[in-house]
């Protein structure tokens, strides 16, 4: 090695050793004729000082050191001078008295500051993805990473879990995206497709005996990038055989707990989780995931509403929608610059509009609230009795400011639970040291695409009906509710599971109801339904996402920033420059021919 000992190892214990250290020039100080080098390494940073009377050639190497030049210095681990110690650094009570230095390696000037977490755009940072992952946050997050991947591993392999690896090269394996699909050589015209998820390779493990298996499993789908969303994201998917819903649930939220405890005790994670119908969350909430570190919770107000002379409210309910909303503590102060605001964030996020209705004075009884205290656009088309029954559904007093929006159901929820979020964020409700995880359960098997006038599966085709409900399977599709749940995490979908079909003919029905023909399904899902008929146990699993639950953990609002390299939101690797041509040759090769060209560096890929 060309070192002894790593920077961030150094203490009072190693005083009075000689060591060698090699790492980065971190920072470079000259303090008359003493040099100070911060030296960093994957542990940590060292002091080192260069004194020209008594390492006169030491201290002129180190005056040739610059910023990230990677270097060797040999010295004498001494305790700082009294007063100069750094209590803010794990190696602030010492200094490495250099008597020997030699540069390894120089460095050009790197095109941002590696030694402050200064804002640097992103494209940039990705571009230079090995400097940008020396930075302390980064290099962070990369070993907590390791260390919950590390923790999941020893955690299922304690209770008999099998980690066995799957391909990456298969058949189109449906996850609700669209395929990454591989071209074949030796069979022009044929593609392998990269799996959604390894879904049918682990049920074909419980066929097969295995019993319990887990993957740390790298996925691929081909869909537009968001905050929360890669084109390759890895799951810990897992599976068991022999398993009810509530054995899977157990088993996660004691993995969940306890690794929280490990890798981040600091966190609290209330525990047992909380678990809620699929059907209560979203009318609590107006989402399936909520961030349940804060209340605010909806109140459907359509019957009301409908009863109002507001030509908004009537329309919505009339046309089929709802109209719903919930109350801000303390918000009726909000000036108007602040309600156009959340307005403005309303229709980004895909409401038509935002009413709201500010009840201002002092604290008091609803009931003997006055209209020269109400302040809403909607307030000349509303009775008292009708705001007071208003405030009283959402719980709203005198202070505070309802939030309603009017439409379709969807969309309103959609933009309702956004609305509730950005006031939980703005009211500074979450405790950024509470980690709430939650279990939605008994979601519906089948939900309804307008756009395509289809039933699609919620979660995925696998999943099994519940007991009770298989009688509605074709003739009420809606009405099924599923053996399916997610888990939650302040607001995250972390993941998702089921318990799954095992037995042909029920898994053909469900293929039916989602309009794939006894063709399709032969083509592809032949396979598992073969499989079915050789001994297939009951079983179910779940695929929490890893950068997700990383986002979750260090606080992160971009995935980007848990995974050594990601791609943008454009879908780009900037590093590499992926995607990127490949020569006529491969093309020929492969039998392909390209029709229409887009420079991925251009940020503007090819449109839908
Ligand atoms: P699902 O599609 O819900 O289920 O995915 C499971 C979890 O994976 C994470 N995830 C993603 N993370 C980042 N980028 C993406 N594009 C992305 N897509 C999904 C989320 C999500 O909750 N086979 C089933 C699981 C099962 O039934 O066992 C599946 O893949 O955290």
């Amino acid at each position: 090695m060309l070192k002894t000992i790593s920077c961030g190892e150094l203490g009072p214990e190693q005083v009075g050793e000689t060591v060698t250290l090699a790492g980065w020039v971190h920072r470079r100080r000259n303090h008359g004729a003493l040099i100070f080098i911060d030296l960093r390494d994957r542990q940590g940073v060292a002091q080192v000082v260069f004194n020209p009377e008594t390492a006169p050639q030491a201290h002129e190497t180190a005056g040739l050191f610059r910023g990230e030049w990677v270097v060797q210095i040999q010295g004498r681990v001494e305790l700082r001078p009294e007063g100069t110690e750094n209590p803010n650094i794990p190696t602030g009570a010492i200094e490495v008295v250099a008597t020997g230095a030699s540069v390894l390696n120089e460095s050009r000037t790197p095109p941002f500051y590696v030694n402050e977490e200064s804002e640097v755009d992103e494209l940039v940072r990705l571009q230079y993805r090995y400097v940008d992952l020396r930075r302390v946050n980064m290099r962070d997050t990369l070993i907590l990473r390791h260390r919950v991947v590390k923790f999941i591993r020893d955690f299922l392999d304690e209770r008999g879990f099998l980690e066995i690896e799957t391909p990456i090269l298969i058949k189109s394996t449906p996850e609700g995206a669209r395929d990454y699909l591989v071209p074949s050589r030796l069979y022009p015209g044929q593609f392998y497709a990269l799996p959604q998820s390894p879904q049918q390779l682990k049920q074909l493990l419980m066929v097969s005996g295995v019993e319990k298996y887990f993957q740390i499993a790298r996925c691929f789908r081909d869909e537009d990038p968001r905050g929360d969303r890669q084109p390759e994201h890895t799951q810990l998917d897992l599976e068991m055989s022999f398993v009810e819903e509530d054995d899977v649930l157990a088993l996660i939220e004691e993995l969940y707990s306890d690794l929280v405890e490990a890798v981040m005790p600091h966190k609290r994670v209330p525990k047992p989780f909380p678990r809620m119908t699929y059907e209560e969350s979203m009318r609590r909430f107006a989402t399936d995931k909520p961030d349940l570190r804060f209340g605010m919770e909806m109140a459907d107000l359509s019957d009301l509403a409908s009863q109002t002379e507001f030509r908004v409210f009537q329309g919505a309910v009339s046309g089929g929608g709802v109209v719903k909303g919930f109350s801000a503590p303390g918000c009726a102060s909000y000036t108007r610059r602040q309600v156009d605001e959340l307005i403005d964030f309303a229709k980004s996020r895909g409401a038509m509009g935002l009413i709201t209705i500010s009840l201002n004075g002092e604290p008091g009884p609803i009931s003997d609230l006055t209209m020269d205290q109400v302040r809403s656009a909607a307030a000349r088309f509303l009775t008292l009795e009708q705001v007071q029954e208003i405030a009283n559904s959402t719980g709203a007093g005198v202070g505070d400011m309802i939030l309603i929006v009017a439409g379709p159901a969807k969309s309103t929820n959609i933009a309702l639970s956004a609305l509730r979020n950005e006031m939980g964020a703005r009211l500074e409700l979450t405790d950024p040291d509470e980690l709430s995880l939650a279990f939605v359960v008994d979601f519906p098997l089948f939900e309804y695409n307008d756009d395509e006038e289809r039933w699609d599966a919620m979660h995925h085709a696998f999943t099994s009906p519940k007991e009770g409900y298989h009688q509605y399977i074709e003739s009420d599709p809606g009405r099924v509710i599923a053996h399916c749940y997610d888990l939650v995490g302040n607001g995250v979908e972390l993941g998702s599971g089921s318990i799954r079909i095992h037995d042909r003919a029920l898994q053909e029905r469900v293929f039916k109801v989602l309009g794939y023909t006894a063709d399709d399904v032969q083509e592809r899902f032949g396979q598992l339904l073969t499989a079915f008929e050789y001994g297939a146990p009951p079983h179910g699993g779940m695929a929490p996402g890893i950068d997700r639950l990383m986002m979750v953990l260090t606080g992160r609002d971009n995935i980007r920033d848990v995974i050594a390299f990601p791609k943008t939101q454009s879908a780009v690797d900037p590093l590499f420059g992926a995607p990127g041509p490949v020569e006529q040759s491969q093309l020929d090769e492969l039998h392909l021919a390209v029709v229409g060209v887009e420079d991925p560096a251009s940020g503007d890929p090819a449109s839908e």
